[in-house]
């Protein structure tokens, strides 16, 4: 049995850290925890619900009618988000989501909601959680914690063809608007801004390909005694 520990993936968005979150995870027999995802259910439902998210008591309301979860599909192998018992993994992936949840995830009241129950998450360890703050707010002693970059063209490049696939109306332009204007509110915010903790190690993928960072990664993982699992294919 491999040791247990908590291993964080923070980094600007688009560059590809659920993909290795995911990828190390499966490795590693660890539990993945996808954190923007919980986000993104909260703004949807504040969407869905009219919420005036400008006014405290309005989302303080809010958050107690809020149930997150995850549940394991066995199809997809993939753990989805649930919102209130509605599994709503494909619908947080929207732009009309990604255009508004960095505004919802800055205000504090949702962020408190939101960490304690990743920390929660983590008590067992054994995770691999990728967000923004997970190294320096959520588990800032966690015993890995990986920040991740790249180029913005090639992060708008790899955006773009992903959403493409979903949505053939979407442009390029809204891509790299988005990106950009979440890159700088999730950076500037007053609570917990995205920031790489001073422990974390730099990896920037602009030019390597999924099997190199995998490796380096699982490298890092090694120097901290978590061996991958030898029955584990990726
Ligand atoms: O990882 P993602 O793109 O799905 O995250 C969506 C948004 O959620 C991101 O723009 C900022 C916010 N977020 C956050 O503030 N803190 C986290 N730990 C994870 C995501």
């Amino acid at each position: 049995m491999s040791r247990k520990i908590i291993i964080t993936i923070d980094g600007w968005s688009s560059c590809g850290k659920s993909t290795l979150a995911k990828q190390m995870a499966k490795k590693l027999g660890y539990v993945y925890i996808d954190s923007g995802a919980m986000y993104r259910a909260i703004t949807l439902f504040f969407l869905r619900n009219h919420v005036d998210w400008t006014d405290t008591q309005a989302v303080k309301a809010a958050l107690k009618q809020i149930n997150l979860s995850f549940e394991f599909n066995e199809k997809s192998q993939q753990s989805e988000m649930v919102l209130n018992d509605e599994n709503v993994e494909y619908v947080i992936r929207d732009l009309i989501i990604a255009e508004k949840v960095s505004e919802v995830s800055s205000i504090a009241e949702v962020r408190k909601f939101a960490v304690k129950q990743q920390q929660e998450m983590g008590r067992k360890k054994g995770i691999v959680m990728d967000g923004r703050d997970i190294g320096t707010t959520v588990f800032p002693s966690a015993e890995l914690k990986i920040f991740m970059t790249a180029d913005i063209a090639v992060r708008v490049e790899r955006r773009f063809k992903e959403m493409f696939d979903k949505n053939p109306n979407v442009t390029i332009e809204e891509v790299k608007n988005n990106l950009e204007m979440r890159d700088y509110i999730d950076s500037n915010r007053e609570v917990s801004p995205l920031r790489k903790a001073a422990d974390a190690i730099l990896l920037d993928n602009t030019n390597l390909t999924m099997q190199e960072q995998l490796d380096f990664a699982l490298k890092l993982a090694k120097s901290k005694k978590v061996e991958p699992n030898p029955m584990q294919d990726v």
